[in-house]
């Protein structure tokens, strides 16, 4: 089965499909087999960063049935033997608003593709279907910009995510009625959260405590400038303060003029300039999301204490090579 890298991020715009689409490569060059699926449904654009201007097959050919295994709509792409690029769906109201079963055979699927790792390009914001993608990801990663809108829209991104996994969990141990205050109140804090989850006897509250401790989002800071320390601090406050630790910095891209002239001309920045500051630091965010992967497949309950130790301060199990903003 491969291994789930979801990418996403709470507003649009901000970098997920260039840090996306060069992970994706760089992954391949290190003998990895991938796929890159573009699940920003409605928005889709994962295949023009490859010059692939009209994909024979989409997503769509999937969703709509056209074929049966997402296998079929995986394709390689010219830049790196073992990249696959599943390119994402027209603009349709169908796929737009994806009914639950549609999007449960999807995710379904993304387990049965032939790879060794699968990358999620999630459509940005807090829908559900949003959530929901971003959620597969054995490692969950977020990007951001600098900008306060750009942070704060990650904040409440974190804040929907951990909610969604919780009540996700509640409704999966079979209790039927998720009380209606999950789902409309506002939390300020994951402890608040499991109060109103509440001790009903049954487990569900250590469930729901596990759940919460086991989401260890990591993060991407692209287009950084000199000037991003303070947005960066401000983030990391909010964050301590609702989810009770640090969130694991996978790395921070700089603005860098090589990416824009990668996106004119269709071509990977990796590719094109592998010694940019961009492309240096994206092979750095590789190294250490390869290293939080080992870690995870050697020991998933270690994994476990480490998150419940990160909760208490940082998550040591990629300290030395990631670390906390
Ligand atoms: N590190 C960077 N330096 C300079 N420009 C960048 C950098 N990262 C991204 N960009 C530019 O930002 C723009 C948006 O990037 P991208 O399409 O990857 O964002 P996105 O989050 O996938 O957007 P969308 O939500 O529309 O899918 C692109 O034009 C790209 O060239
Ligand atoms: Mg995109």
């Amino acid at each position: 089965m491969p291994t789930i890298v979801s990418i996403a991020s709470g507003k649009g715009g901000v970098g997920r499909s260039v840090v996306a689409s060069n992970l994706g490569l760089l992954l391949a060059r290190h003998g990895k087999r991938v796929v890159l699926v573009d699940l920003d449904i409605g928005g889709a654009n994962l295949h023009i960063l490859f010059g692939q201007l009209q994909p024979p097959k989409t997503l769509s050919d999937f969703i709509s049935r056209k074929v049966e295994s997402l296998n079929d709509v995986a394709q390689e792409v010219e830049w790196g033997s073992g990249l696959r690029l599943i390119p994402g769906t027209g603009q349709t109201l169908a796929t737009a608003n994806l009914p639950y079963a549609k999007k449960q055979r999807l995710i379904r699927h993304l387990k049965y593709l032939d790879a060794d790792i699968v990358i999620l390009d999630c459509p940005p914001g807090t829908s559900y279907q949003s959530l929901d993608f971003f959620l597969q990801g054995d490692a969950q990663v977020v990007v951001a910009n600098p900008d306060p809108t750009s942070v704060i829209e990650l904040y409440r991104f974190l804040k929907l995510a951990a909610l969604r996994k919780v009540i996700t969990q509640v409704l999966s141990r079979g209790q039927g009625n998720v009380k209606s205050s999950l789902l409309e109140e506002e939390f300020s804090s994951i402890n608040d959260v499991l109060a109103a989850i509440g001790d009903d006897g049954q487990g569900t509250l250590e469930a729901a405590t596990q759940t919460l401790q086991e989401f260890n989002p990591l993060f991407v800071l692209n287009r950084v400038t000199p000037n991003s320390k303070l947005t960066i601090a401000y983030l990391q406050q909010m964050v301590g303060k609702f989810i009770g630790g640090d969130l694991v910095m996978l790395g921070e891209v700089p603005v860098d003029e090589s990416v824009e002239q990668s996106m004119r001309i269709f071509q990977p920045v990796v590719d094109l300039a592998p010694n940019c500051p961009a492309s240096k630091e994206l092979d750095l965010i590789i190294h250490r999301l390869l290293l939080f992967i080992a870690h995870q497949k050697r020991s998933p309950s270690q994994s476990r204490k480490l998150s419940q130790r990160r909760h208490s301060g940082r998550l040591e199990c990629i300290q030395e090579s990631c670390q906390p903003l």
